[in-house]
């Protein structure tokens, strides 16, 4: 964990709390917000995305991803996540492995005691298959 976490990192969970005002999620009623941010600094948000068929649920990191890439974006630095349902929240593994598919290198959470975490990916998923690992 990053002990000197940047100024930004606060106000980029602020934005993906705000986005979670607008999930979707009748079923656990978790609200979860993101804000991907592109290497041109282009900002992308996304809330999860519930469905009746539980599995077919989408993540906020994973529709905040295809926002970015829906527009042409290749490489995202950065993931924000926000929750409005618990302190403290962390993308799953999946959303791990979609961020490493666009070179995303910080990932910033909240911290329980209302600041904010910035971490490497590469903490969250070590040793990860990604695109070069194909070749
Ligand atoms: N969820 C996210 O959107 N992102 C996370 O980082 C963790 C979980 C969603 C999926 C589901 O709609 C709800 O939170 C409960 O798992």
């Amino acid at each position: 964990m990053s002990t000197n976490v940047p100024e930004d990192a606060a106000g980029l969970v602020e934005v993906a709390r705000r986005a979670a005002e607008a999930a979707y999620a009748p079923y656990s009623d978790f609200l979860v917000g993101a804000v991907a941010v592109a290497a041109d600094g282009r900002r992308f948000v996304g809330v999860n995305v519930e469905n009746a068929a539980y599995g077919s649920t989408i993540c906020a990191e994973a529709a905040a991803i295809a926002a970015a890439a829906t527009t042409g974006v290749r490489q995202i630095d950065t993931i924000a996540v926000g929750c409005l349902s618990v302190a403290e929240c962390y993308p799953c593994g999946n959303c791990r492995q979609l961020m490493r598919e666009f070179g995303v290198t910080r990932v910033i959470v909240q911290d329980p005691e209302h600041g904010v975490r910035e971490h490497p990916l590469e903490e969250l998923l070590p040793h990860a298959f990604g695109p070069e690992s194909l070749s």
